[in-house]
């Protein structure tokens, strides 16, 4: 079977509040867009990895990926439309599975990816890493109205792994019937597909804050010891 990765890295990052795009920032002497993409370049079953790149970027073009082999294709204007282009642009060469990892998330240890693709598979359904809500939660808006029960709570991480046709319909079904995706589980759950919950490590955090990219740096460089 074929698998290609689809990586997003068409945002903006308004909520770091630079005037550049976060996955830009540098860890060390890379930039997170180019640790994510080392990871996955580690990952031997990924038969290609795309990267979607916004339109007027500036900094990708940059950046020395020869050594990684990915392709370029153009990103959208919300997560999810830049997970489509991609699967629109190797439509002529269709994998069998796509793995979405956001570039976001440099963190990721190839051995959680290389779980998550050997339990989808061996379970033939989809699935995505997730770790246990481990924090109490509370529901309200200015006082606490409910603690609700974290039993069956889980943060969804990525990669995000399911067959090529069924992602690509879901994702086309979401944006015709205008339904909010942040994520590939959430079209596939509103098709009514089921989406398997592998268990991977909450350090695989999405570089979102500066605080976030704080603490990424600093497990960064815990990694590479
Ligand atoms: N992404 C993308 N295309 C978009 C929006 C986001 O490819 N139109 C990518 C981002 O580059 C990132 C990943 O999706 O790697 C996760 O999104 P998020 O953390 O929300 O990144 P941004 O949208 O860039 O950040 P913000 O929401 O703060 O603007
Ligand atoms: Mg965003």
């Amino acid at each position: 079977i074929t698998i290609a990765a689809v990586v997003p890295a068409a945002g903006v990052g308004a909520r770091m509040g630079l005037n550049h795009p976060k996955q830009y920032l540098k860890i060390g002497d890379k930039t997170v867009l180019e640790h994510t993409l080392s990871k996955l370049a580690n990952v031997p079953r990924l038969d290609k990895i795309y990267v979607a790149v916004s339109e007027t970027d500036g900094y990708f073009a940059a950046l020395d990926l020869s050594a990684l082999a990915v392709t370029r294709v153009t990103g959208g204007k919300e997560r999810a439309d830049s997970v489509l282009n991609a699967l629109l642009a190797m439509q002529n060469t269709p994998p069998d599975w796509v793995l979405v990892h956001d570039a976001a998330r440099p963190l990721v240890e190839v051995s959680d990816i290389t779980n998550l693709i050997e339990q989808c598979l061996t379970h033939q359904e989809g699935g995505i890493l997730a770790s246990k809500v481990k924090d109490t939660i509370k529901r309200g808006t200015s006082h606490s109205e409910e603690t609700v029960p974290r039993e069956t709570l889980w943060q969804a991480l990525t990669p995000q792994f399911f067959p090529y046709q069924q992602l690509l319909t879901a994702l086309q079904q979401a944006r015709q019937n205008k339904l909010q995706v942040t994520d590939e589980a959430s079209a596939i759950e509103q098709a009514g597909q089921p989406v398997r919950l592998v268990s991977g490590r909450s350090d695989n955090i999405k570089i979102t804050t500066p605080e976030d990219y704080a603490l990424a740096s600093f497990l960064m460089s815990q990694q590479s010891k």
